[in-house]
């Protein structure tokens, strides 16, 4: 049976959205909060268990239309022999960055069997817990994001080594999408987190032909694909051109903007500004989230969320009153 969620990704009107939040899974949940004082991050990461619970937790508390697998970006070049550490109150970081075409070659090619093995036994796991009443959501970062993470030098992140670097981190996200597909994932969303920093101009030549190639390798699933860029105001036609089946875009996008460039196009998910989800009263967030639905009312697939990830101080009751009025409405 599809769900609403992936309806909605195939571009069919459903008589109420679909809900669910970047970064649904993470610090604004006590429940994490308590788990990661005993496990550091990298071990939750990397431990079956862990990404099961951790995916499950918002869904417990909000009945989400869909559950993201709790994993990162940074997963992929970390298993390609990349070494991450992740520094408290920074960030995750690699030790040694590529600073040539040896580093590159260096890195090992993704094997799903040897190097994922907890992500994909997590994804079965989850599956098994939400059946049908939630879509189960797979991910990775576009190629010029993980490679703004993976690179030495800045004046390397244009030129050669950043094109080898993009080309593989295509060749290694396919399989890596395609093991999260086998292993129940029903729709993927490509991370172009820093897409936002090129121009329009540029956007196709660094990242969205990238992008399009990991697309178009994914269609013979039938799963969909979903474009998350943070910063998408000028990158609508572009963040099309790349060919998902839906664009996710930015808080500062306007949705009566997206909807002209997209409709008959792709689907659109987004965008409720995440600061406003974490400083106004539950009463405000209801009536904004109002606002946006009747401005997306009748687009043919439509999925609400954010415009970009749960700010780690955002008030659970006020995520609560944004799943709630949409799935009330
Ligand atoms: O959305 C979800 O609930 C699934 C989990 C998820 C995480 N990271 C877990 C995480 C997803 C989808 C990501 C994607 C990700 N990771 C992106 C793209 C999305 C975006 O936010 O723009 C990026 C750029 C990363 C890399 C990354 N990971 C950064 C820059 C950071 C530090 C900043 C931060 O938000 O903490 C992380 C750490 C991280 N990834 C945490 C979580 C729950 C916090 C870890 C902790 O302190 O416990």
């Amino acid at each position: 049976m599809l769900t609403q969620f992936v309806k909605a990704c195939h571009r069919e009107i459903i008589s109420q959205p679909p809900v669910w939040l970047m970064r649904q899974a993470g610090r604004h949940l006590p429940e994490y909060r308590a788990l990661r004082d005993q496990h550091d991050f990298l071990e939750m990461l990397t431990t079956e268990e862990l990404i099961v619970e951790v995916s499950l937790q918002p869904w417990r508390r909000y009945q989400t239309d869909a559950v993201i697998v709790f994993s990162d970006i940074l997963l992929l070049p970390k298993v390609m022999g990349m070494n991450l550490m992740f520094l408290e109150g920074q960030g995750p970081k690699f030790r040694k960055l590529i600073a040539n075409e040896e580093d590159l070659k260096a890195l090992k090619k993704f094997e799903a069997e040897r190097d994922i093995p907890f992500l994909t036994g997590a994804l079965k796991k989850i599956k098994k817990e939400i059946g049908d009443r939630a879509a189960l959501i797979g991910f990775a970062g576009s190629p010029w994001t993980v490679a703004s993470y993976m690179l030495k030098d800045p004046s390397t992140r244009s030129g050669y080594l950043l094109k080898s670097c993009l080309e593989r981190l295509v060749q290694e996200t396919v399989p890596y999408l395609q093991a999260q597909i086998e292993a129940g994932a029903e729709a993927i969303q490509i991370f172009d987190s820093w897409g936002g920093n090129l121009k329009a101009k540029e956007y196709a030549e660094w990242s969205g032909s990238y992008i399009k190639e990991i697309v178009q390798a994914l269609r013979p699933s039938g799963v969909p694909c979903i474009l998350y860029i943070k910063n998408s105001r000028h990158l609508l036609k572009e963040m099309l051109a790349a060919g998902p089946d839906v664009i996710s875009v930015g808080w500062e996008t306007p949705l009566e903007e997206t909807k002209k460039a997209a409709e008959g196009k792709a689907a659109i998910q987004g965008n409720f500004n995440p600061h406003i989800l974490m400083q106004s009263k539950p009463e405000t967030i209801a009536q904004e989230t109002q606002k946006m639905l009747e401005t997306m009312k009748g687009y043919p697939g439509y999925i609400a969320n954010l415009g970009h990830g749960v700010l780690p101080k955002t008030p659970v009751e006020n995520v609560k009153a944004f799943v709630d009025t949409v799935q009330q409405s």
